[in-house]
């Protein structure tokens, strides 16, 4: 990757799913440092310490699965349905604005060309210092999915990884 990037042929160099360790090893045998590391970020898994390392070594956090994929009924969330009529947005909407008010790119993903639309329109309102706050008490520290950590997932991981 870095030949291909050193040849201009790739604009910048990303990773997925790397703890602070994993950047740090990276950083530390190669010449460029990631542009990107794409994580899971949403309001269980908010990983606040690994965004403050990152920032610190100038890699920009992507949150992937940002609604938990809809995980422990976050749409129903009374926390942040209270948030939510406060601003009069949707329960997805305090969740992309808290994630652009962190620096993060918000990942999502819909089907729906409504949802879609709805999705883009976090730009006109601001969640306060006590909305955030509000937030922080969801955070579970433990991912909705699995351990990228887990050395079995691991293992399973790289076996399903395709010929290219
Ligand atoms: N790097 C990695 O390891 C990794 C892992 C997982 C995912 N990803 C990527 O992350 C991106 C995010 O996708 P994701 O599926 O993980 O998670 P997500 O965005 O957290 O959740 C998607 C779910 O939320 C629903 N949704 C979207 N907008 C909504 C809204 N406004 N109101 C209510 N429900 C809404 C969608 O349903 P509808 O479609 O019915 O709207 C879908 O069921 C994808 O591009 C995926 O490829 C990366």
């Amino acid at each position: 990757m870095e030949e291909l990037y050193q040849q201009g042929k790739v604009r910048a160099i990303g990773v997925s799913n790397f703890a602070p360790d994993r950047i740090m090893d990276l950083m530390i045998h190669n010449k460029i440092t990631p542009a990107v590391n794409q994580i899971e970020v949403n309001p269980f898994q908010q990983q606040l310490s690994t965004q403050k390392f990152l920032q610190d070594n100038s890699v920009q956090v992507e949150a992937w699965a940002p609604f938990a994929e809809g995980k422990n009924n976050i749409f129903q969330n009374e926390y942040l349905l209270t948030i939510a009529a406060k601003h009069q947005k949707s329960i997805a909407q305090v969740i992309l604005r808290w994630l652009v008010q962190r620096g993060i790119i918000a990942l999502s993903k819909s089907t729906r060309k409504e949802r879609m639309i709805e999705n883009i329109h976090v730009f006109d309102f601001e969640l306060s210092a006590e909305d955030v706050a509000t937030i922080t008490i969801l955070d579970t520290k433990t991912s909705s999915f699995f351990d990228h950590r887990n050395p079995d997932m691991v293992k399973w991981l790289g076996s399903r990884k395709l010929d290219v």
